[in-house]
């Protein structure tokens, strides 16, 4: 009984930010038991942080330093996402590869949204190029999955949860692309409800 617990968000996003927005108004309605703490940016420009910063939520700007390594930017990352003490590391649209100086310090926390289904079309702009094989006749759908990240691996690790989606005949890239993004939308928070109840049921809150 009691009231429920909120799981603690924090949502890394380079760009647009709409499954960032879906995680917010999922969290917003009740729909999702938790609470996003933050969103950081490694871009300062990034609508996502637009968006946290209407829903009135930290929106965190962590650009990265002329001559700086990767370790050394994913290590001040870390240390800034510490600061908000997070149940889980959502990776929506971040396009940066992590090091283990980021992911060493929160060792299965961190959830990675990538638009392919698992094995296929790692890395940048994967919508873009499974409607380029479908319109080559290589392929007749694609689809997104949610996947835990335990290293530095482009878009790989133990699979969470995947949805095909068509590619339709007539379909132009514009509205694969909005199917697409729904289907993320949906399997993401579905995803991360499952993830915040988890813990809730195992009876494992401190
Ligand atoms: C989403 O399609 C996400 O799956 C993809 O970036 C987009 C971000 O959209 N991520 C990757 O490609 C990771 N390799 P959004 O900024 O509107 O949430």
């Amino acid at each position: 009984g009691g009231a429920p617990v909120k799981r603690r968000l924090v949502i890394l996003a380079s760009g647009n930010g709409s499954n960032a927005q879906a995680i917010i108004d999922a969290c917003a309605s009740g729909e999702l038991p938790a609470e996003v703490m933050a969103v950081v940016s490694d871009h300062g420009e990034a609508m996502a942080l637009t968006r946290a910063d209407a829903a009135g939520l930290p929106a965190v700007h962590i650009g990265r330093r002329a001559g700086e390594t990767r370790p050394d930017y994913d290590a001040r990352l870390a240390d800034i996402v510490t600061g908000f003490d997070p149940d889980w590391v959502v990776l929506a649209g971040w396009m940066r590869v992590l090091t283990l100086s980021f992911l060493g310090w929160f060792p299965g926390m961190v959830v990675n949204l990538h638009p392919a289904l698992p094995g296929q079309l790692p890395g940048l702009h994967a919508i873009e190029r499974a409607y380029e094989e479908a319109r080559a006749g290589r392929r007749s759908g694609t689809g997104v999955m949610v996947h835990l990240v335990p290293d530095e691996g482009v878009d790989v690790g133990p699979v969470l949860a995947t949805a095909e989606v068509a590619i339709l005949p007539d379909d132009t890239l514009d509205q694969l692309a909005q199917r697409m993004h729904a289907a993320e939308h949906q399997l993401l928070v579905d995803t991360l409800r499952r993830l915040c109840t988890r813990s809730l049921t195992n009876g494992v809150i401190t």
